[in-house]
């Protein structure tokens, strides 16, 4: 069967990772997970001491950081920066705190797409992130926004914390969507945006199992029948 790219863009705390991992799995893709780079090269950016505003720093750790996925045994996708699992460290709201400066910065942005890029080569890739329909893979067969009200998105990311044992009060997270959302949407490089050829999908109101229902379909439709003036 033909494989093609399916690009989920979207605000925090939507689905979006959910979501991609579970339509990656049905159809036998490859999901990568584009936040994580991004919070990978800022924990190594922390640990470095990086002044974001000098760009010799910032080209330095940038150039001593290599970002990988494994699988883990229980098949879950695994971050690794350098040879080391980072998974769990990443995923703290010390670096949810750091991210989108860093992710701001154009070097970063450049670095980051390169490798999701060729990440896509032989396609049969979900990829996940803020730009993957608009700069990552323009070309995409399927391209989705993601969107849910800010307090469905606060609860969301709260229960996910708390599953990995972090109690945030919700105040905290409400604030970080909120920042974050201002500085990935409203940045000079690659905004967060929806593309023009993006389907909207409002997560407020249905379960993840739906979400995931209506994307294989959507997947499946491009699959089997491409769209007008596509391979
Ligand atoms: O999991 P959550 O939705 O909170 O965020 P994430 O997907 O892990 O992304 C963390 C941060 O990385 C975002 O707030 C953006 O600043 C940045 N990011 C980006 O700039 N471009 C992407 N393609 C993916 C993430």
């Amino acid at each position: 069967m033909r494989k093609i790219i399916i690009a989920i863009d979207g605000y925090s705390a939507c689905g979006k990772s959910t979501t991609a991992k579970e339509v990656a799995r049905i159809l036998g893709y490859r999901y990568i997970d584009s936040g994580a780079m991004y919070r990978a090269v800022t924990h190594h950016f922390l640990e470095r001491h990086v002044a974001l505003t000098n760009p010799k720093e910032v080209a330095r750790a940038l150039g001593e950081v290599s970002v990988q996925f494994h699988l883990s045994a229980k098949g879950d996708n695994e971050t690794f920066l350098n040879g080391l699992n980072v998974e769990k460290k990443i995923r703290k709201m010390r670096i949810s705190e750091h991210v989108s400066p860093v992710s701001a910065l154009r070097e970063v942005r450049v670095a980051m797409v390169e490798q999701q890029r060729k990440m896509g080569k032989e396609k049969g890739i979900v990829m996940d992130g803020r730009d993957i329909g608009t700069v990552v893979f323009p070309e995409a067969e399927l391209k989705l926004f993601l969107t849910a009200d800010m307090l469905t998105r606060a609860f969301r990311r709260q229960k996910e914390l708390l599953e990995k044992g972090d109690l945030v009060d919700l105040d905290t997270i409400l604030e970080n969507l909120t920042v974050r959302d201002t500085i990935d949407s409203t940045r000079a490089e690659s905004p967060l945006r929806k593309a023009d050829d993006a389907l909207g999908l409002d997560t407020s109101h249905i379960t993840i199992d739906e979400q995931v229902d209506e994307v294989v379909r959507l997947a499946l439709s491009r699959i089997i029948r491409p769209r007008a003036g596509r391979p």
